[in-house]
C-alpha cells in the first residue's frame, strides 16, 4: 500500500517544504515543469528532496489518430529521468487536432476503431518510456451515438490489449453515472482489479440536472461510497485528492484526505478479519 497524497499546487509549495506533512508521496502536473531550466525546476528538485513523486500528465491525447506529438513525448520522457517518479499517468482521451490544443480532455467514441488508436499510442507511450503507463478515466457531459460498448468495457479492453494500468478517478465516474444515467457500481465492478494502481477522489459541482468535474469543493458523499466500494474490491490502493480551483489551506486537505485513511483502515480491516 502506497498510502495517501495530494496533487502538489503551487499555494502550498512554501508549507509542503516548510515542514515535513502527513504525506505519503505527491502527484506533480508534468506540464508544469516541461521547461529548461527556471524556478519550476527548482522547486520539483525541492519536492523530490522531501517526497516521493508520481507524474500526472494532461497533454499526452492518447485517442489522437495522429499519436503523441513526438516534441512532447521527448520532453516527458526527459522529466521522467529527472523525477524518476513511483509511476506516471495520463488521460484516456484527446486533447486536439490537426496541431490544435484544446486544453481539455475530450470524451472518445467507445469503438473498435478508436480503441485500436489508443491501444498503439499507449504500446508507442510505454515503448519509449520503458514503463508502464496509467491511463485516468475523464468525466464527460456527451455520447457518441457510434459508440458500440460501454465506457467501462472500453477502459478494461484498452487496459488489456495496452497492457497498461489504472489510475481510476471515481469522482470522474460518479459525474458520468448521474450526466449519462449508468451505474457507478457496474462501472468499478467491470474494472480489472489487478491493474488499479491510483485512486483520484475530487469534488464536483450539482448543476441540478447535470454535474460539472470542477475540483474546488470537497469530495461528495456518494464518491466516498463509491472509495468504500473500490476498496473492498481492490483491496490496498494509493489514493489522493485532487483541488483545483477554490484552493483551501493545506491543513484542510490534509484533513479531508484523514477520511480517505479512515475509510481505507475500516475496509482494509473487515477484509484482513474475513480472510
Ligand atoms: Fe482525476
Amino acid at each position: 500500500m502506497l498510502g495517501f497524497g495530494l496533487g502538489a499546487r503551487t499555494a502550498h509549495y512554501t508549507a509542503l517544504l516548510d515542514s515535513a506533512q502527513p504525506l505519503d508521496w505527491l502527484e506533480v502536473i508534468s506540464e508544469n515543469y516541461m521547461v529548461p531550466g527556471g524556478k519550476p525546476l527548482q522547486m520539483l528538485d525541492r519536492l523530490r528532496e522531501r517526497y516521493p513523486l508520481v507524474m500526472h500528465g494532461v497533454s499526452l491525447s492518447l485517442g489522437a489518430v495522429a499519436g503523441p506529438d513526438p516534441q512532447y513525448l521527448k520532453s516527458l520522457q526527459a522529466l521522467e529521468r529527472r523525477v524518476r517518479p513511483l509511476w506516471l499517468s495520463d488521460h484516456l482521451c484527446w486533447t486536439g487536432v490537426h496541431d490544435r490544443q484544446m486544453h481539455d480532455l475530450l470524451p472518445l467514441p467507445y469503438t473498435d476503431e478508436a480503441l485500436r488508436v489508443v491501444v498503439n499510442n499507449i504500446r508507442k507511450v510505454q515503448d519509449v518510456l520503458g514503463r508502464q503507463l496509467l491511463i485516468e478515466n475523464v468525466s464527460s457531459y456527451l455520447e457518441f451515438t457510434s459508440s458500440a460498448m460501454s465506457e467501462w468495457e472500453f477502459v478494461a479492453r484498452v487496459c488489456d490489449e495496452a497492457d497498461c494500468l489504472l489510475l481510476l478517478d471515481l469522482n470522474n465516474i460518479h459525474v458520468s453515472s448521474v450526466n449519462h444515467g449508468f451505474d457507478a457500481q457496474a462501472y468499478l465492478d467491470a474494472m480489472p482489479a489487478q491493474r488499479v494502481r491510483q485512486i483520484h477522489l475530487a469534488g464536483h459541482t450539482d448543476h441540478g440536472d447535470h454535474l460539472v468535474d470542477t475540483h474546488d469543493h470537497p469530495v461528495a458523499d456518494p464518491v466516498w461510497a463509491l472509495y468504500r466500494r473500490a476498496l473492498e474490491r481492490f483491496g490496498p490502493v494509493a489514493t489522493m485528492i485532487e483541488r483545483d480551483d477554490r484552493i483551501p489551506p493545506l491543513p484542510e486537505l490534509i484533513a479531508e484526505l484523514h477520511i480517505a485513511r479512515g475509510i481505507a483502515a475500516e475496509v482494509l480491516d473487515s477484509r484482513c478479519e474475513l480472510a
